[in-house]
């Protein structure tokens, strides 16, 4: 990574140079711009002169309309119905866009549409959070709210149309057919919207089949049965107009195509046709062959044909391909013909709008050892009634967050459902469970350890120092003594399965193999980096049956939303005859929306407009749209136009998610700063050229630039603000050794909540100039 950064640092250089040489030549056409000036109920002319503000707006090229308003917010469409085809793009001075409580950048795309505008031909002059509300001074904040309207003016006379997609495949891929993948399914068949579901076992239904007992939440203390609940949820799904059902069957590639998904799946041969079987089960009275059943995790067998269990469904037998001789007896007793050995796989190709990856979780390190076993083994090992030879003595052990790096959240839950369990089943079996800190959460986990309590279970807190084996007993040694059992209970973490199937999706993971979500996740659950790319259930952290069966429901609302398209004002678009293929944009896309073929191409559809590729380009061969350096520097020329003699000037990029906002909190809790500083909403703060901050600072335009981004691990690019960061490094050095101060440039992580922490900032560098 180190190395990678160097060569982006490098390559900027280069290009800087190179714009320097170079310098792009914008044109402008017609248009006719109108001016909103917005008082807030008259409170912001107490600080601000907008008899100026007006004469200054009249006075501007293209200007063909100023309305000053008196609270814009309370009936928009109303107040602007004059605009109506008379402009084609607006100019609101007024609050911000970003943190307004009553007029965002929603309700100004709303607005738009009803007056029949692009959605990008709009900018804010934000006087009110970033200017009125900070300022003491009334010449000062006039002069500055004046800078504020030219910098938005000069930007929006060269914004370009947003981007639109509209051709999202109204189709859904749901790759995994557990509880999770299955709810997701029915509910967006349900809603009308075709869903194919490929699932890798010849049944449906996942793990939950094999968990014979379930709890039914966490608030509420009673269980349910898996015979029960699963039937239900899977008749659901197999019998539900939109929904395709592929059992034994994976994805073997996946590829973005016009803003969609191509993705081919092979469909392996079940040998048995479910729509003629009659799960009669005469093929596997008579089948020679008796093999491990992978159902029972090895605690039961099943013949080379037979079902997984007596109630999988689709309710069909089906061959295992490995295990069968092809003898042919099956094919002689079935009365239906069902059975055909020399079924073939079958290879289906199409394109989807959205994918959901539901492919649960895996426990690492099965033992595989009757004596010594896992939760879900020990599952299975109940639900066969221990093959009629229940263990006399039981010793579970938790657990291994230590080892894993994190706490699988169900092992301890799990742990006390099953004590509870076999304590009620086998009440001469004694049973004792060993933890370091018992995490039952929640009403439900609390009870149920009670009951086992009751039952005779004990718990003891105790170190695990190691676990023996001989003969028929296991012996656990902790530091509180020594504990025989036939049966000990080893909870394994959870992992994610379908890490490699995240990754032909793009999607970005942590070193743990989960998913990382988008950014603020809580607002975005289960959503990834990649657009209309979901995962649900366990793949995606640690949920029991009905978590994860919300967020199959939940994420099917969300794709619905979605599949009706998307309008962007941000976007980056490549120049083919500059690129030359170097890749740095492919690698610094959080979104995997880059691909390279003959040159690197963005999928707009996939683009968010962050500006990673764009300003990582060395070859200057990427725009971001509608936030060009072009736009940048000539915001910068205006930026500080009526500023007061002396003062000093210090521009900010501040990121769009978090920092801008900081700066706008700064005014909603009504801290005083100094007029001298201008700010520059810019997408992520990665966004942001160090060649356009030279010129900023080489050409006189500010004496002083501050760059600021998301906290650590904030980021709603997932790595722009540390690749910011250290570029602002490498430009400091750039700047010491040209001898320049490389104080006048500098970069902090500013959160939402940081306001104090930014206007300290901002005061420091104002003092810091000012005394220079
Ligand atoms: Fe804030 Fe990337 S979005 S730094």
């Amino acid at each position: 990574m180190e190395l990678f950064s160097q060569l982006v640092g490098v390559a900027r250089w280069v290009r800087f140079l190179e714009t320097l040489m170079n310098k792009k030549n914008f044109g402008v056409g017609t248009m006719k711009v109108g001016v909103v000036l917005c008082t807030c109920g008259s409170q912001l002319e107490e600080k601000i002169d907008f008899a100026e503000l007006e004469k200054l707006a009249k006075s501007l090229d293209d200007v063909v309309a100023v309305k000053k308003v008196d609270k814009l917010c309370k009936n928009p469409e109303k107040e602007l119905e004059d605009f109506k085809g008379k402009v084609d793009r607006i100019l609101f001075v007024g609050c911000s866009e970003r943190s307004s409580l009553t007029f965002n950048e929603d309700r100004i795309s709303k607005l738009l549409k009803n007056l029949g505008l692009d959605p990008a031909m709009f900018e804010v002059a934000n006087i009110r959070e970033q200017c009125a509300w900070i300022h003491e001074d009334k010449d000062g904040a006039t002069r500055k709210a004046m800078d504020l309207l030219l910098m938005a003016y000069v930007k929006l006379r060269t914004n370009a149309k947003a981007y639109e997609f509209k051709d999202v495949e109204k189709k859904v891929l749901v790759v995994g057919g557990g509880v999770a993948g299955l709810s997701c399914a029915i509910s967006l068949a349900k809603m009308g919207i075709p869903v194919t579901l490929v699932e890798k076992k010849p049944y449906i239904g996942g793990h939950t089949c094999q968990i014979p007992l379930l709890w039914q939440s966490e608030g509420y203390a009673s269980v349910c049965t898996s015979e029960c609940i699963m039937p239900v949820l899977n008749r659901s799904a197999l019998f539900e107009d939109n929904l395709t059902i592929l059992t034994n069957s994976e994805v073997v590639d996946a590829k973005k195509e016009n803003g969609n998904f191509r993705v081919k799946i092979v469909k392996k041969p079940l040998f048995v046709d479910p729509d003629l079987c009659t799960s009669c089960g005469k093929c596997s009275e008579v089948c020679p062959i008796e093999i491990s059943n992978e159902f029972d995790l090895g605690f039961g067998k099943r013949k080379a044909i037979d079902k997984d269990f007596a109630l999988a469904m689709p309710d069909a037998y089906n061959i295992v391909e490995e295990a069968c001789n092809k003898c042919g007896e099956c094919v002689k007793v079935c009365p239906t013909n069902a059975i055909n050995l020399d079924a073939k796989p079958e290879k289906i190709e199409d394109v989807f709008g959205a994918v959901v990856i539901a492919t649960g979780f895996e426990e690492k390190g099965l033992a595989r050892d009757s004596s010594i076993v896992t939760l879900m083994e020990l599952e299975r090992l109940i639900a066969k009634n221990f093959n009629g030879k229940p263990p006399l003595s039981v010793v579970f052990v938790l657990c291994k967050k230590d080892e894993a790096g994190y706490c699988s959240r169900l092992c301890c839950p799990i742990t006390v459902k099953l004590a509870m369990r076999l304590a009620m089943m086998y009440p001469e079996t004694e049973i004792t469970v060993i933890y370091k800190s018992l995490r039952t959460y929640g009403r439900a986990f609390e009870a149920f350890k009670k009951t086992a309590e009751i039952r005779g279970v004990e718990f003891v807190q105790a170190e695990v120092e190691k676990i023996e084996k001989s003969d028929d007993v296991v012996k656990v040694i902790t530091d509180e003594g020594e504990f025989e059992a036939d049966l000990v209970v080893v909870p394994e973490p959870l992992t994610p399965s379908g890490i490699g199937l995240m990754k032909l999706f793009g999607v970005q993971l942590d070193d743990k193999g989960f998913p990382i979500e988008f950014q603020p996740r809580n607002l975005n659950p289960s959503e990834t980096y990649v657009e209309r790319v979901f995962v649900v259930g366990c793949a995606n952290g640690f949920r029991d049956v009905q978590e994860s069966i919300e967020s199959g429901r939940a994420v099917a609302v969300r794709i619905y939303e979605l599949l009706s398209g998307k309008v962007q004002k941000f976007v980056s678009v490549i120049d083919e005859a500059r690129c030359s293929k170097c890749g740095l944009c492919m690698a610094v896309c959080p979104h995997d929306a880059i691909s390279i073929e003959e040159y690197a191409k963005v999928d707009p559809a996939f683009c968010k407009g962050c500006g990673l590729c764009y300003a990582t380009c060395p070859s200057n061969a990427i725009r971001l749209v509608n936030l060009e350096d072009k736009q940048l520097l000539d915001m910068a020329d205006v930026a500080f136009k009526h500023a007061k003699e002396g003062e000093p000037r210090i521009l900010a990029f501040l990121c769009y998610w978090c920092s801008y906002a900081a700066g706008d909190l700064m005014g909603v809790r009504r801290l005083k700063l100094p007029t001298s500083f201008r700010s520059i909403r810019v997408r992520c703060s990665a966004s942001v050229n160090p060649e356009v901050i030279l010129r900023i600072l080489l050409e006189g335009k500010a004496d002083a630039v501050l760059v600021a981004g998301c906290p650590p691990k904030n980021c709603h690019h997932l790595w722009g603000n540390y690749m910011e960061e250290r570029r602002i490094k490498m430009l400091k050095d750039i700047m010491r050794e040209l001898g320049i101060d490389d104080k006048r440039i500098r970069w902090e992580h500013i959160g939402v909540a940081m306001w104090g922490k930014l206007a300290k900032v901002l005061k420091g560098m104002h003092e810091e100039l000012a005394g220079s």
